[in-house]
């Protein structure tokens, strides 16, 4: 049977008709770990001249965890550079390794010349470093872009413009952003203040405002976090992984949301705040307007009681501390006692019926 699927999904995978290949390519996904051969199909397409084929291989590299598929998904996203679905579904797979992935493309050669598109690739991966928040992965894009080659400089722009955009200033000019807490003074930060190029020093003035360490001039108190217990760390690690597969899909890996898919979990109230809402959002849904960072979003979030308490407990430890975010972990015994309490209700809730809740 195996055999047959492989021959079968071989063929069609070099299917003359676009559709039956990017098909092929979907249903190749659960095979893929198994069968080395497959992969080799696979990264023959990585020129296919259908576009809608090169998403459907950039979506289904993304699923896995090789190099060779990074490879090509790296090509693919400096092919296409310039092509918003690609560049989103290419970041999509990455979920988390963005920073590896960007290490990669400024490795290779060929992206020497400035092409259309490629800047907002590379902005685009920075911005996703910039919300994942961990200090050592933030030092290590700022060492990116301090140290882009000679000829390279627009390569370094681009970095800081995908910085900044993490933190779009509002219609008064000013910047509303956590800043991100390193362990201390970035020396990569400096040496940006100190490049003689003007639009390099603006853009590290403005990125300074993004990040703060012990003892920065004019930076407020640290606030002390409680730290997670080892039983809560390991709710968290679960909760990673099952965001990824989960909420992801929808939220992004970074958390951002996406346009007209779902709104942004980073910073957002209602990730924050009570976690009586939050778990009713994820028991029952969400339906109709709803405030997000200032911004209404009219979408339908569907139930995801299937989880049990403990799978809930994880997830929403997991968004309430990823990110920078600092508050206090979810028990299962919460999320047990929400669910008996709300047992008999079916429809989604409303942001009204949310905020009744405390
Ligand atoms: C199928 C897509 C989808 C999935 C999967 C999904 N969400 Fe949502 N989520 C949405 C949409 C769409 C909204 C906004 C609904 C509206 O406009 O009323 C939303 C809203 C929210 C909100 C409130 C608004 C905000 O951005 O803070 C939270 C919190 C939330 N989701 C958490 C989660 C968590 C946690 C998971 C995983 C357990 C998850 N969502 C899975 C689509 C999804």
């Amino acid at each position: 049977m195996r055999q047959l699927d492989f021959t079968t999904l071989k063929k069609a995978i070099s299917d003359p008709r676009p559709k039956i290949r990017a098909a092929a390519m979907r249903i190749s996904e659960p095979l893929l770990k198994n069968q080395a051969g497959l992969l080799n199909e696979l990264l023959m397409h990585v020129n296919d001249a259908a576009p809608e084929v090169q998403l459907q291989l950039a979506l289904t590299l993304g699923e896995l965890q090789d190099p060779r598929a990074e490879e090509a998904m790296a090509q693919i996203a400096r092919q296409n550079a310039a092509d918003l679905y690609l560049r989103d579904a290419v970041i999509t797979g990455l979920g988390g390794r963005e920073l590896e992935f960007l290490e990669h493309l400024l490795d290779d050669k060929s992206l020497g010349h400035r092409k259309t598109g490629c800047e907002t690739l590379l902005g685009a991966l920075a911005q996703c470093v910039l919300t994942e928040a961990k200090a050592d992965r933030v030092n290590r894009l700022l060492d990116l872009a301090v140290n882009r080659p000679a000829g390279k400089e627009w390569q370094r722009l681009a970095l800081l413009d995908g910085i900044l955009s993490t933190a779009p200033p509002d219609a008064k000019g000013k910047v509303k952003f956590k800043p991100v807490r390193l362990n201390a003074e970035p020396a990569a930060l400096a040496a940006l203040s100190q490049c003689e190029a003007k639009e390099v020093q603006e853009r590290a003035k403005k990125i300074d405002a993004l990040v703060t360490w012990p003892g920065k001039p004019g930076a407020g108190p640290e606030v002390a976090v409680k730290p997670l217990s080892p039983e809560e760390q390991k709710r968290f690690d679960q909760g990673k992984e099952l965001y990824l597969i989960s909420c992801g899909a929808c939220h992004q890996p970074h958390g951002m949301g996406q346009e007209g898919l779902a709104p942004p979990l980073v910073d957002s109230d209602w990730v924050l705040g009570t976690p009586q809402r939050l778990v009713r959002i994820v028991l029952h849904g969400l339906h109709g307007p709803i405030n997000v960072k200032g911004k209404t979003f009219q979408l339908d979030m569907p139930a995801l009681a299937v989880f049990d308490d403990d799978q809930i407990a994880s997830l929403l430890t997991y968004v309430r501390r990823e990110w920078g975010h600092t508050a206090g972990p979810v028990e299962p015994g919460s999320v047990k006692s929400i669910r008996a309490e709300t047992e008999k209700r079916e429809e989604a809730w409303s942001e009204a019926e949310l905020l009744k809740i405390q």
